[in-house]
């Protein structure tokens, strides 16, 4: 159950104001913004952009914050995308996906009857890809920053050397860890100085992580890729299993890739082109409800949850047969895929009464990346930065070296493990996304900017696996079609379908049992859940000289600072 933040009287402060709207939360800025999973993070951003840093300096030295104080997804072990578009309108992309291992292969996950061995393509050693994140923030600030790299890692160094105060959150994940059977490395993670668990509203020191960063600061990407972070990685994969050689980490580069382009009647898309497919299935989804007559449509009808439904399902078809790496699959067909003539031919075959059947002889899968996250951010000339990171699922592999401080990722769960097998379930095997040694594998996450008369208008992402995807698409429509206030269009009523498993999946609290009801006559098999997305999100408007943001009340430690 969502969360609800309610303010309950008009709250100023110096410089931030929020405001109740709607029951949520909206915070306004006039000079910049931040909005993250993790207040203390988006502290560090907006910092920097008060200090003149731009959305780039201010994107880095956020990311480098979420690594300390949200270690569940915020990382330097994982890897994730960057959205930028600057001022004059123009954007692009940074990639620092994950690679494949040069050791790995396309059967590494297989018995020896060549069925996947249940689980292990995200458990242990080899389920981690050649981490991106520094080789990112070091690429997009080497071409879009203004301030010294190392005032941009140093806050992120003082948080892991002076501590943060445990959150209630982290307290409970502690404990959690604490009574299970987790691997060593998260064992002892969150222990205070005394070799205890740290407590809820205790310091919690990370010092190792310190280190890690300091040799970062101060020799950029290559503290990381090189020298003796990489030789203790290299040594730590090698004495338990794992396959990332120094030569892996030596060779590894993040890549500025041109942004994918859609339009939504006057509005321009840009968006994270593979290996993420959240780019491709944003804009195709869009263009083919842009076939629809959405001003006679009420949000949150029947006719339009089927509409939604019928077009993530075939949005998700697509995208299972066609995307991976695009250094190893040439000939996707991304123009295709994000045409508008596409997308009247897929909108011409919904039936507007009836559910199609996904159809298990052909492609899908489902898998909700347990945790991803997102933020936004916009400076005071307007340049704006929309980033996704990830390790994948929670704590990633939950295993790194003790000696550095930082969780590897469990990417190597977002290839398709065995290679031809697809089923009505998990698995899809298709050709474009299998393991390759070097391979980007294919991502869902979707950091996107909506933009306006040349200008950002809309920062939108999520973390939440395939459901990313489907909550970006939603929110964009529910700002763009419904005229829905950021906080308010974040928070409404979601839905996922991704084709396979043939599920659509909504949240509990926000579906009247009536629609329910029409919906699974129409022949859809529905399955409630609590929560869809967590959305970080920075609307524009450009008739106001104002940035409002919000952050989703589902993120426990989320917020928005502006200024
Ligand atoms: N690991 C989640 C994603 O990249 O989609």
């Amino acid at each position: 159950m969502r969360t609800i933040k309610l303010l309950s009287t008009l709250v100023f402060f110096t410089a931030t104001i929020i405001l109740q709207s709607n029951g949520f939360s909206q915070t306004y800025g006039q000079n910049g913004m931040v909005v993250s999973d993790n207040t203390a993070a988006s502290k560090i951003g907006t910092a920097i952009l008060k200090k003149g840093g731009n959305a780039i300096d201010a994107a880095v030295a956020t990311a480098f914050a979420l690594a300390v104080t949200h270690p569940q997804a915020g990382n330097i072990g994982g890897g994730g995308f960057l959205v930028f578009m600057d001022a004059s309108g123009k954007a692009t992309t940074i990639d620092f996906r994950e690679k494949a291992p040069l050791l790995s292969s396309s059967t590494m996950f297989l018995d020896s009857t060549g069925a996947l061995i249940n689980g292990s393509n995200h458990q242990g050693l080899k389920s981690v890809g050649v981490p991106g994140t520094v080789a990112g923030l070091y690429l997009s600030h080497q071409k879009y920053g203004s301030l010294p790299w190392k005032d941009l890692v140093q806050p992120a160094i003082d948080l892991a050397e002076n501590g943060v105060v445990l959150s209630w959150t982290l307290a409970a994940h502690a404990q959690q860890i604490k009574s299970g059977s987790g691997p060593k490395f998260l064992k002892n993670y969150y222990n205070n100085s005394n070799g205890e668990v740290a407590k809820f509203g205790e310091l919690w020191v990370q010092k190792e992580l310190a280190n890690t960063l300091k040799l970062i600061r101060d020799h950029g990407k290559d503290g990381f890729y090189k020298g003796e972070v990489a030789k203790e990685i290299a040594a730590f994969m090698k004495a338990n299993g794992g396959i990332i050689t120094l030569e892996d980490l030596n060779k590894y580069e993040a890549l500025e890739r041109e942004a994918i382009k859609g339009t939504y009647k006057e509005y321009e898309i840009f968006a994270m082109p593979p290996p993420s497919s959240g780019g491709v299935a944003v804009i195709e989804m869009l263009n083919i409800m842009e076939q629809a007559n959405l001003d006679s449509i009420k949000f949150n009808s029947t006719e339009y949850v089927h509409l939604l439904a019928e077009t993530m399902r075939r949005a998700f078809a697509d995208r299972a047969e066609h995307l991976g790496d695009p250094d190893f699959n040439l000939d996707m067909p991304l123009n295709k895929l994000t045409s508008k003539d596409f997308a009247k031919m897929r909108y011409e075959n919904i039936d507007l009464n009836t559910a199609s059947v996904s159809d298990s002889s052909k492609f899908g899968q489902i898998y909700d990346g347990k945790s991803t996250t997102h933020f936004s951010i916009i400076d005071k000339n307007g340049n704006a930065v929309s980033l996704t990171f990830t390790l994948e699922q929670s704590y990633g592999s939950g295993i790194g070296s003790p000696d550095l401080g930082f969780i590897f990722n469990n990417e190597m769960g977002d290839f398709n493990p065995q290679p031809g097998y697809t089923n009505s379930g998990w698995l899809i095997g298709t050709n474009p996304n299998i393991i390759q040694p070097e391979k980007r594998m294919l991502s869902s996450m979707s950091p996107t900017i909506v933009a306006k008369n040349g200008k950002p208008y809309l920062i939108i992402g999520s973390p939440g696996g395939r459901t990313i995807i489907n909550t970006v698409f939603q929110t964009i429509l529910n700002v763009i079609e419904y005229d829905m206030p950021i906080d308010k269009a974040i928070e409404g009523m979601k839905i996922h379908h991704q084709w396979m498993p043939d599920r659509l999946v909504f949240e509990n609290d926000l579906m009247s049992p009536d629609t329910q009801r029409v919906l699974e006559q129409m022949g859809h098999v529905l399955q409630g859940r609590g929560n869809l997305g967590r959305l970080m999100g920075i609307l524009c408007p450009s008739e106001s000289n104002v940035y409002i943001g919000a952050s989703d009340s589902s993120s426990p430690d989320g917020g928005a600072i502006g200024y």
